[in-house]
């Protein structure tokens, strides 16, 4: 029976899947430091991964059996993919199932900050709320304004159809401009990046982490947002120079920002923790119960399609299936 070690442990259903196929070695407590995975791969064949482990080469080298590691999220900028594949080891993610999640919290982000959500809550519960007043809290329409998405992706799309209920323009950027039908489709105008930021009255990310997008967002960005300006990040933290965006809050250059997301999680910048006009989620945006199960189920099926000889279609480094394949599983 092949070992695969669950750093994390997975909903029921997940486990399910891997229950009886495999000889398991589940962490059913706190994570565990990168020396305490490591110590647990010397006969693992598939590992199952989160965001948080760090899975780089010196990681993949204490696993000289492993087969495939299974990251639970559709990114895998924790994963050293390079690394994987110089070793033919099989990287898989869960993309498509979190979309209409993630898009959904993009919202939640947006309408919290326009409109003052998590400052009224503290009120109320503080005991500071005095009753009704015409000047409380005020913050800004969203229905009829214009959003600019960057990066037009499966969850940036998601994000633009949902803008329609609010009755939006909707401007994008991204590296591949989308078929006419699409932009038809969505409701959506093609800008350049800057025209995109000068224009929009709440920018929300939904790129990559690549090299060409960490501080896609910096002080040049930020500052030529308007002032009564939004940012919404659900992407990645390093896509926008935290420091930077702290700066600009803190001197009201853009209205305000609402994030999931930190350059280095789970810290985040001092300075935007002292900030009313920021709302701050610890990187939520996918967590409903059903989206959770469904990631960590595609997940383990990824691990098993692998170790079981078949062709999981959620591999990150699709060369490396030969070469799998080749080994004789
Ligand atoms: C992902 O899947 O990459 C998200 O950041 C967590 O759901």
């Amino acid at each position: 029976m092949a070992r695969v070690v669950v750093a994390r442990e997975l909903p029921r259903a997940a486990m399910e899947r891997l229950e009886g196929r495999f000889e398991l070695e589940v962490n059913r407590g706190a994570a565990w430091s990168k020396a305490e995975l490591m110590a647990r791969l010397a006969e693992a064949e598939g590992l199952i991964c989160q965001l948080t482990q760090q899975v780089d080469a010196e990681v993949l080298n204490a696993g000289p059996k492993l087969r495939v590691v299974a990251n639970v999220a559709v990114g895998f900028d924790n994963i050293d993919v390079a690394a994987a594949t110089s070793r033919g080891i099989a990287v898989t993610n869960t993309p498509g199932v979190l979309d209409e999640t993630t898009a959904d919290f993009t919202w939640a982000l947006l309408l919290a900050v326009a409109r003052r959500v998590v400052e009224g809550d503290r009120l109320v519960r503080e005991g500071k709320w005095k009753g009704w007043d015409l000047m409380l809290l005020l913050g800004a329409d969203v229905h009829g304004k214009t959003l600019g998405i960057l990066g037009l992706g499966r969850i940036g799309r998601r994000v633009a159809r949902r803008a329609r209920g609010f009755a939006m323009r909707v401007l994008y950027n991204d590296a591949v401009r989308a078929p006419a039908e699409v932009e038809r489709e969505l409701g959506v105008e093609w800008a350049e990046r800057e025209q995109l930021l000068r224009e929009s009255d709440f920018v929300t990310l939904h790129v990559p982490l690549l090299p060409e997008t960490r501080h896609l967002m910096g002080a040049r960005e930020l500052a030529l947002m308007k002032p009564t300006a939004y940012l919404i990040n659900a992407s990645r933290g390093p896509v926008v120079d935290e420091a930077a965006l702290a700066e600009a809050l803190a001197r009201k250059q853009i209205a305000g920002a609402a994030l999931d997301v930190f350059e280095r999680e789970p810290e985040v910048h001092p300075k935007l923790v002292g900030l009313p006009n920021v709302v701050l989620a610890p990187h939520i945006a996918s967590a409903s119960v059903e989206t959770r199960t469904r990631m960590a189920v595609m997940a383990a099926e990824n691990v098993v399609a692998v170790l079981e000889g078949r062709r999981s279609p959620n591999l990150v480094n699709a060369e490396v299936w030969e070469k799998t394949v080749a080994r004789g599983s």
